[in-house]
């Protein structure tokens, strides 16, 4: 012991001699650092958290990508979220219209921006999807585009609309900068991710999109049912059994088409209970909604199949969704078509809010479609006219219950995407 302390002495005092100037300015940077860490620690959390987290296996094994997350920056881009410094009248952040507790929705039916103005849209749930950055990617071709119209295609689109966005942040790019810079702990936290405390907006940016592409969740009573089969269908045969039949399963094992039996402790068969832990209310919606929903609102991304889609609200919508992107006829009242993850913490419904509450929205797919000239096919009936999908008062009842199934508490309360200011 004594031996390899003096070791550690002599190498110490080897590496003091050799110090040349380079080698002190460094000392010098790790000082400021630590005095600003320091100074800037008394107004808000500064650490480097932990953004990492594990999708459940049964999502890898359907297709999602487990994704990398920049702990340093999306720590800054979690600042950057809450700082209402960043606003035209120093009272907006993002998460004035995203809160956590709500899946990062807001509860309004138009949200509240600068100026007493409020949004023209309903703010959209940042959790709806099991991981942000893994959603958000590219699967058998197809990547899902973000806002209620798709004119996003990441946050390094969306954020500038909305901060520039009248009704929202309300800056310019340049008061952005401005205003960014005035906020001496972005220098710091520039210097301690890039090594120069320059504030540009695509560093700004890029913290920002890290945080967001963090957030998800996939901790819901649903997926510790179907993670479950995931682990335990093969048990110890898992290894060998190829993925395309351990997705059969999976999918059979969501739709409710198959019946399972696994051996037990003590290798007597049982049948598997078709979703574990799931109520005959639960079971019953999970078989509507896979009849009459999932194609639009799958929370296994790879099975959904539609992103974007006209779902009837109107016969003549006044916002004309991905028609007012594209100008062509055939897009007017299509709207993105969101996961349903955390649905139930998410009111009120849809682009405009119109819906209070699941009850509305259910009455209206039960019986208030409208004819649409752009009505997804998925919604018509054989004669071509607006499907009644006739919900009985119990059917209701049983797709709440399973849409509430889908809710992934952690995520509502995960400190790390909390508020940092004090
Ligand atoms: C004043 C309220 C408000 C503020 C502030 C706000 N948002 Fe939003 N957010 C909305 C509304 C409303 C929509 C839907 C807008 C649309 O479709 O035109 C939205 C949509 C989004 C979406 C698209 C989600 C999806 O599933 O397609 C993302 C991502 C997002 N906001 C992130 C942010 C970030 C990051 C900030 C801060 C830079 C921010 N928002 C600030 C209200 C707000
Ligand atoms: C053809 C595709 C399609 C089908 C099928 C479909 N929806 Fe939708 N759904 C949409 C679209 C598109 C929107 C957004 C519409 C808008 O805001 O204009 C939407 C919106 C919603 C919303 C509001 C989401 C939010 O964040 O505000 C809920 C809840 C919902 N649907 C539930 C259901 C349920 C339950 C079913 C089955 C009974 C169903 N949907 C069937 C396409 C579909």
């Amino acid at each position: 012991m004594k031996k390899s302390l003096l070791g550690t002495a002599v190498i110490l005092s080897l590496v003091a001699i050799s110090c040349n100037k380079s080698d002190s300015l460094l000392v010098q940077r790790q000082k400021n650092l630590a005095d600003n860490d320091y100074k800037f620690s008394s107004m808000m959390d500064t650490r480097v958290q932990n953004f990492q987290t594990k999708l459940p296996d049964y999502l890898v094994t359907m297709g999602l990508g487990q994704s990398n997350i920049d702990n340093e920056k999306a720590s800054v881009g979690r600042v950057i979220f809450y700082d209402k410094n960043l606003s035209k009248d120093g009272e907006i952040s993002c998460a004035s219209c995203h809160i956590q507790n709500k899946a990062f929705a807001d509860g309004w039916d138009f949200s509240p921006g600068v100026d007493g103005h409020v949004t023209s849209r309903n703010s959209m749930a940042l959790t709806n999807v099991a991981s942000f950055a893994s959603h958000y990617t590219e699967i058998e071709g197809r990547t899902p585009a973000l806002l209620w119209d798709g004119r996003a295609d990441d946050i390094f689109g969306q954020a500038p609309l909305a901060f520039t966005n009248p009704h929202e942040m309300g800056l310019t790019l340049t008061e952005l900068h401005k205003k960014a810079k005035i906020q001496s702990y972005y220098s710091y936290f520039m210097e301690r991710i890039y090594g120069d405390s320059d504030v540009s907006q695509e560093r700004f940016l890029e913290c920002l999109q890290e945080f967001v592409r963090a957030m998800g969740g996939a901790s819901s009573k649903l997926d510790r049912a179907l993670d479950k089969v995931n682990g335990d269908l093969f048990g110890q045969y898992a290894e060998t059994v190829p993925v395309y039949a351990l997705r059969d399963s999976i999918v059979d094992y969501y739709y409710g088409t198959i019946t399972i039996t696994v051996k037990d402790s003590v290798g007597i068969d049982t049948l598997l209970r078709p979703l574990l832990n799931f109520s005959e209310s639960e079971l019953r919606g999970r078989t509507l909604f896979a009849q009459n929903c999932t194609k639009c609102h799958s929370p296994i991304r790879p099975l959904q199949k539609e992103f974007f889609a006209c779902n009837g609200l109107e016969t003549n919508y006044s916002d004309p969704g991905l028609g007012g992107v594209t100008g062509l006829q055939s897009d007017m009242g299509v709207f993105k078509s969101p996961s349903l993850r955390n649905i139930a913490v998410t009111a009120p419904y849809m682009h405009d809010g119109r819906f209070r509450d699941l009850g509305e929205v259910l009455d209206f797919y039960s019986t208030g479609i409208q004819a649409h000239p752009n009505l997804h096919p998925l919604l018509l009936d054989e004669e071509g006219n607006p499907r009644r999908m006739n919900f009985s008062f119990q059917d209701k009842i049983d797709l709440i219950a399973f849409l509430r199934t889908m809710t992934s508490y952690d995520i509502l309360h995960d400190a790390r995407f909390s508020n940092p200011f004090y």
